[in-house]
């Protein structure tokens, strides 16, 4: 027990290291140490059928698991996670199903040899939420890897439908709890649950859209979070609650801020249908209109001379890997005395924290990077900023249009610095919501059109 506390403490610890680049390698470290304490304790508490098969299981998701985080591509990781969270949530699932069959082993069953009611209720919310999860994100994983379109499938009636399937979902939980004969003739409960959780969690999620997908990969994993803490109960494990709990509450907690930095209501998320109105305000069917286009030596020129500059990384920066040459360029400009700073968007790229880690990897200080509203009001002193890759949170759309589909998210007031570079590959491209930008047709905006790594390196080469 004071073991399982201690992982607690230091789960608690890598949560708190977590919500800093700074501190995020040691706060990793820490629920490293957390997770070692709380399998070795469970290991020699229990009674272990066997302990070797145990091993090998060990090493072989290890082995997986170490595999998978060497491939993955930076920009594949939300699809990965949503991954990872089916595991989590078919794991509470499998072990609910364990429990119901052999519930002697758990220690559940009453003096009649029944299962305890406080257990079948635990059981059956483990066995629902984690199904939930499980097909919920399946769904997420398939939209964010294309495998499946990511606009939003909007059934007809489709709220009716799924409150109906949830309320039948706890009807059938409650009615599992209070049946006295407990253990015998109830089979059909338990798999009706997980049956209706299963086709409840793949109707939550095919109505959201992609644009959404990243908010509900976060509730996913704070839904995988209660399953454990569910779980946790009906095992008796004081460690896999006290997870559980940090991990649903952080998750939720994280859906709210991403939500907040997208001015949507957590509400119209979970209900789904946003992006289908993105895809037909999309840009590109309306009249040309006159953009100014550079090139890298009329870039670096301007930045040479420039006083301040504040850098907008964005999508495109991840999908080019620019952050390298991006740092050797602003190093290079600061030696010339140019006093740059990186403006990070919350919903810049596709999660949360993408550009800090991009930019933590490429070493640029702690100390030059800022949020939103730290440094917004900077861009009217501003000689230049510098847009590579990003689109959306550029976009003063969200500040006038009330018809654009990002209308209220908070954005850069780029259009209040003197000049503007915008990097991206081509006119016709969009951001992830769809729309066209006005960014581009400024009097001081200069298009810089080609792949950002490619741009930032030949701007490196022209600076003197
Ligand atoms: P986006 O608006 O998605 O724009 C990405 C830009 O990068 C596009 O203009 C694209 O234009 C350009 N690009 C792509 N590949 C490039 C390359 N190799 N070189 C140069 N440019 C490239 O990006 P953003 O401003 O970061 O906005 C993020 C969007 O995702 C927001 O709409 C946000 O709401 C949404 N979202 C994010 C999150 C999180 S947690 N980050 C969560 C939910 C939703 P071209 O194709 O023309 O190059």
């Amino acid at each position: 027990m004071l073991a399982y506390l201690i992982a607690g403490v230091f789960f608690i610890l890598a949560l708190r290291g977590l919500s800093s680049p700074a501190s995020s390698r040691t706060g990793n470290r820490n629920g490293m140490i957390g997770m070692v304490i709380a399998v070795v304790t469970t290991l020699v508490t229990h009674d272990i059928a066997n302990i070797v098969e145990i091993g090998i299981a060990i090493l072989i998701g290890a082995l997986i698991g170490v595999t998978i985080a060497r491939r993955i591509a930076m920009t594949a990781m939300p699809e990965l996670v949503a991954g990872f969270h089916s595991l989590v949530g078919l794991a509470a699932v499998v072990v609910g199903f364990a429990a119901w069959l052999n519930p002697g082993a758990f220690g559940i069953l009453n003096d009649t040899g029944v299962i305890l009611p406080i257990s079948r209720i635990e059981l059956g919310l483990g066995i629902a939420i984690g199904a939930i999860t499980f097909s919920g994100s399946v769904i997420a994983f398939l939209k964010l890897s294309g495998r499946m379109s990511g606009s939003p499938i909007l059934l007809p009636a489709r709220h009716v439908i799924n409150l109906g399937t949830l309320a039948a979902i706890l009807v059938l939980i409650g009615v599992y709890a209070v049946s006295p004969d407990g253990g015998a003739g109830e089979g059909w409960f338990v798999i009706a649950i997980a049956v209706l959780a299963f086709i409840i969690g793949f109707l939550l999620i095919i109505p959201i859209g992609g644009a959404d997908m990243p908010v509900v990969v976060s509730m996913l994993n704070s839904y995988s979070g209660w399953a454990a803490a569910a779980m946790g109960f009906t095992l008796g494990n004081t460690a896999m609650i006290i997870t559980g709990a940090l991990v649903g509450a952080s998750g939720a907690i994280l859906s709210y801020i991403m939500c907040r930095a997208m001015n949507r209501s957590f509400l119209s998320v979970i209900a789904g249908g946003f992006g289908a109105a993105a895809a037909s305000g999309a840009a590109g069917g309306g009249e040309q209109r006159p953009y100014k286009t550079g090139s890298a030596e009329d870039a670096a020129f301007m930045l040479s001379q420039a006083e301040k500059v504040i850098v907008i990384p964005g999508y495109g920066m991840a999908v080019a890997q620019a952050q390298h040459a991006l740092r050797e360029m602003t190093d290079m400009l600061e030696d010339k005395g140019v006093d740059v700073k990186f403006a990070i968007h919350p919903v810049a790229g596709r999660m949360p924290g993408h550009m800090n880690v991009l930019l933590a990897e490429a070493n640029v200080s702690y100390d030059k990077v800022f949020e939103l509203e730290d440094i917004n009001s900077e861009f009217a002193q501003a000689d230049i900023a510098f847009i590579i890759g990003a689109n959306d949170v550029v976009n003063p759309a969200a500040k006038t249009d009330r018809a654009s589909p990002i209308y209220g998210m908070p954005v850069f007031d780029v259009d209040k610095a003197k000049q503007v570079f915008f990097i991206k590959r081509s006119m016709g491209g969009v951001g992830y919501a769809g729309v066209d930008n006005d960014v581009f047709y400024m009097d001081q905006t200069v298009m810089l059109l080609s792949d950002a790594k490619k741009m930032v390196e030949e701007i490196v080469k022209s600076i003197d």
